[in-house]
């Protein structure tokens, strides 16, 4: 299902790659039952805190001495076995023979424990309100931000209530805890193997929150390090200092690639097609700034269950969606900007639904944005708080200083924090990635109009691990595309061995 996006660093569309069948591919079935964990230490350094599930997934190799290579995908709040699922065809293809691909569910996260549901047994009023609150995009008139702030305040303060609050079981799932996760995991399989667990290495690639879950673990475990991709990199600092300041570095650059690109396509190609960059560049200024005044309403049937407005708001959002996927997303945004231009909402309504939440979420046991935010401001621990909507707006300022398209749209990710009293224990405390010279070099891929994991982070992550390497790709969104994926690897797992 496509409706679990997370607002903050998902990957909302791998989904929609092409797909082949796995049996293809595969000696067996994916397998999970041997790797459903009935008894994972909630808290690594008290096992009396009691145990949880991880679940995990893997596509086994042909190859008998395959190693595992673990996925994580990003969010916080996404689903490695959902998304892994449909890419595994692929995958496989490009990682070859040589890898199982493993994926899991974190903690917190769909299959895997603890539930981190605010409103237990209610999925319906969880999606009613959800659908409200979690798309708003405060713009800088006062009233919006009042509002966003002090309905935050009631969020947290609800979930704080119905997850525990500071003794909570939301306390054992933030990022340090699945670090360790996957530590305990490449150790049993050593052991499984007749291996020592003291000699288990952990291969994985992790794509943008993925980054951090990455280099915490080498942080951690320097010493564990096998292989290490950490693809679309956020700055763990600062994600982990819960400012969610430096990552839009790039994103208005991408939005300008959007313009530059409708422009080298044509008028054949691209419906928003102008005699110039510029035409083009205003076109769009005024379909975002007539939409800020005047939403437009929507009552057609077939697309929606009531009457709603498709507003600035979605407009904001489903433009930064389109930004991690440019490719695929560009053609569907200028058609949108088209039909906003004659008065019509439908496909923007359309698109967000498919992007962020649809009606079906309102039956779904998970909810992917409300564990994101529960997991992330977990990770945060109290730093990095809003506490007054003076303060809010500011920070609003400064986002939109960054970017002028999104800015807002990437607030809230910060602002939910605010009232959220949830204390990791002593095991899940973080004191930063301090740097460390891991056993095997880490790569690090960055693009160059990356919307919201910019290349800056990856060269500054990549300065704490002495001999990793930063690949510049130059190109926009935040994944690479399989085929371009392909040829990376060609060398990743051979060449970095070799000449590092
Ligand atoms: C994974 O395990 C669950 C139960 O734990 C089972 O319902 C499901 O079918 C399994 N999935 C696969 C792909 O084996
Ligand atoms: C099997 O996997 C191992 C470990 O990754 C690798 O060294 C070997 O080349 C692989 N063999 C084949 C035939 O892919
Ligand atoms: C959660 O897991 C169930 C199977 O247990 C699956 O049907 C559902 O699609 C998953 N949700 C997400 C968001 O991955
Ligand atoms: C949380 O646990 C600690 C230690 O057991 C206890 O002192 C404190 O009162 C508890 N707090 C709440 C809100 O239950
Ligand atoms: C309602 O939406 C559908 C699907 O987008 C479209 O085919 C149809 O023409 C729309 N009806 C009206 C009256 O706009």
């Amino acid at each position: 299902m496509l409706s679990q996006k997370s607002p903050s660093l998902w990957l909302p569309l791998l989904a929609r790659l092409p797909l082949a069948s796995p049996s293809s591919l595969y000696a067996r079935a994916p397998t999970n039952s041997t790797y459903d964990w009935n008894k994972v230490p909630l808290d690594y350094e008290d096992e009396s805190m009691g145990t949880t599930k991880v679940a995990f997934i893997k596509y086994p190799s042909k190859n008998e001495s395959a190693e595992d290579l673990l996925f994580n995908f990003g969010g916080p709040g996404g689903s490695g076995i959902g998304t892994l699922i449909p890419l595994a065809p692929d995958l496989a293809e490009v990682y070859g023979s040589g890898v199982n691909l493993v994926s899991f569910d974190p903690r917190g996260v769909n299959n895997t424990g603890p539930a981190l549901d605010c409103f237990p047994g209610d999925p319906a009023t969880r999606h009613m309100f959800g659908s409200g609150y979690f798309r708003t995009v405060p713009d800088s008139g006062s009233d919006s931000a009042a509002t966003q702030f002090y309905l935050a305040e009631a969020l947290g303060n609800w979930c704080n209530d119905a997850i525990g609050g500071p003794n909570g079981t939301a306390q054992y799932v933030n990022t340090p805890a699945v670090a360790n996760d996957m530590l305990r995991f490449v150790e049993l399989q050593s052991f499984t193997n007749g291996k020592p667990k003291e000699d288990a290495k952990l291969w994985y690639n992790g794509y943008s929150y993925g980054t951090a879950l990455g280099a915490t673990f080498a942080t951690l475990h320097p010493d564990r390090v096998g292989r290490m991709i950490l693809d679309g990199v956020e700055d763990p600092e600062n994600y982990y200092n819960g400012l969610w300041s430096n990552n839009l570095l790039t994103a208005d650059a991408g939005v300008d690639n959007f313009v530059t690109s409708c422009f080298a396509a044509g008028p054949e190609a691209c419906v928003m097609y102008e005699s110039s960059t510029d035409q083009i560049h205003s076109r769009l200024s005024s379909v975002i700034a007539n939409l800020k005044e005047k939403p437009v309403p929507v009552w057609n049937s077939s697309v929606v269950g009531m009457p709603v407005l498709a507003t600035y708001a979605d407009l904001t959002n489903v433009l930064l969606l389109s930004l991690y996927f440019p490719l695929a997303s560009f053609p569907k945004v200028a058609q949108i900007m088209v039909d906003l231009e004659q008065g019509h909402g439908e496909s923007l309504i359309v698109s967000k639904k498919i992007s962020f939440r649809s009606d079906c979420q309102a039956e779904a046991s998970f909810d992917g944005l409300q564990a994101s935010m529960m997991i992330l401001c977990t990770d945060s621990d109290g730093r990095g708080r809003i506490n007054s909507v003076e303060e809010y707006q500011d920070y609003v300022e400064d986002l939109q200083r960054q970017s002028k398209y999104i800015g807002n749209a990437w607030a809230i990710n910060r602002m939910n924090c605010h009232s959220i009293d949830v204390v990791p224990p002593k095991s899940g405390k973080f004191s930063g990635i301090t740097g460390a010279d891991t056993s095997f070099p880490i790569l690090f891929i960055g693009n160059v109009f990356d919307p919201v994991t910019p290349l800056a982070s990856a060269r500054r992550v990549s300065s704490h691990f002495p001999r990793s390497v930063v690949l510049a790709v130059d190109a926009p969104g935040l994944i690479r595309t399989v085929k371009l994926h392909k040829q990376i690897h060609t060398g990743i797992f051979g060449r970095i061995g070799s000449t590092i």
